[in-house]
């Protein structure tokens, strides 16, 4: 006889539990819809019902992945940020839930047909929220990997964005048109420093690239390259967004009044962690479209 989905939800969750998944529970249901191809609330709905032969096969490989602590969205291929549902691959660094703050704050910054840039892009997920919950007239993205460009042109595609995406290092794919007219910087960069890559749960050490992830010796490196160019190519009144290790926060906003941006401040995410550094080009603001 086939077992229930109350008694399949339940051993998932077990088995995710004692391969120290975090949250057994929530991966499990997650698993579980994606392969009945279900909503959450028809887990507890429909308990009784037997789990299909095929859907039990494709539920094992999948918990297989997931007790060996592939991120769950590489599991299920892919993740929602705000408003847009967006694909993750390997060898692409997955979206956090706490980046859709950088995110939020570059769209209440983005005024009605401004120009914005996001370097280190992976999956677009930021380019492709400013491009589509605010008005900007051109949204410039970068990486500088094959993968992460790739896919975020697919995402881009996919949910209707108008984002051009380029591979390469930082600003330099932009065309030169675009320096001193930037209204909005954003960008989570790497920003993990070499000596802290051992602190890094599984999830992360073992399926993020490390050219996602690690910065150099003091994690400020791609940071601080980011404020100068920033002092170049934002338009007077324009922001940059930088996201940054919580115990860089403050350091960061630092540097960027050394180098001569204004109005220099740090946002906390969700959790109270300090998470978002911004800062201006001093002149006038010009008026947000997306706030
Ligand atoms: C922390 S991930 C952030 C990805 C994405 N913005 C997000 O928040 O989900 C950093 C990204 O920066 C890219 N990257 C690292 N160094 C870069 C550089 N010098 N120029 C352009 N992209 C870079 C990596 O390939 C990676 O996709």
């Amino acid at each position: 006889m086939s077992p229930t989905v109350r008694d399949v939800r339940a051993r998932t969750a077990a088995t995710l539990a004692a391969a120290g998944v975090p949250s057994p529970t929530v991966d499990a249901d997650a698993l579980l819809c994606a392969v009945l191809d279900w909503r959450g609330s028809e887990l507890a709905t429909r308990a009784d019902a037997a789990l299909p032969a095929p859907a039990t096969e494709r539920l094992g490989e999948l918990v297989d992945r997931r007790a060996a602590r592939e991120p769950l969205q590489l599991v299920l291929g892919t993740t929602g940020f705000r408003h847009v549902d967006l694909m993750v691959g390997p060898g692409v660094f997955v979206p956090r839930p706490e980046t859709e703050i950088l995110a939020g704050e570059a769209i209440a910054r983005t005024p009605e047909g401004g120009v914005v840039v996001e370097p280190c892009t992976g999956t677009g997920a930021v380019a492709i929220a400013v491009a589509t919950e605010a008005r900007p007239g051109e949204v410039h993205a970068t990486d500088r990997e094959a993968a992460a460009v790739d896919l975020a042109r697919h995402n881009a595609r996919r949910c209707g964005a108008a984002v051009s995406v380029a591979r390469g290092d930082l600003l330099d794919p932009l065309p030169l048109r675009l320096c001193g007219s930037v209204d909005v910087l954003v960008a989570n960069p790497p920003y993990v420093a070499e000596g802290e890559t051992g602190q890094l749960p599984p999830e992360v050490a073992g399926w993020d690239p490390r050219s996602a992830l690690v910065a150099g010796p003091t994690g400020h490196e791609v940071s601080d390259r980011l404020l100068a160019l920033a002092g170049e190519w934002l338009t007077p009144g324009g922001w940059v967004l930088l996201e940054v290790a919580e115990h860089r926060a403050a350091q960061t906003a630092a540097r960027a009044e050394r180098i001569g941006l204004v109005e220099a401040d740090v946002v906390r995410d969700l959790a109270g962690r300090d998470r978002v550094v911004l800062a201006r080009r001093s002149g006038p603001a010009r008026v947000a479209s997306g706030a």
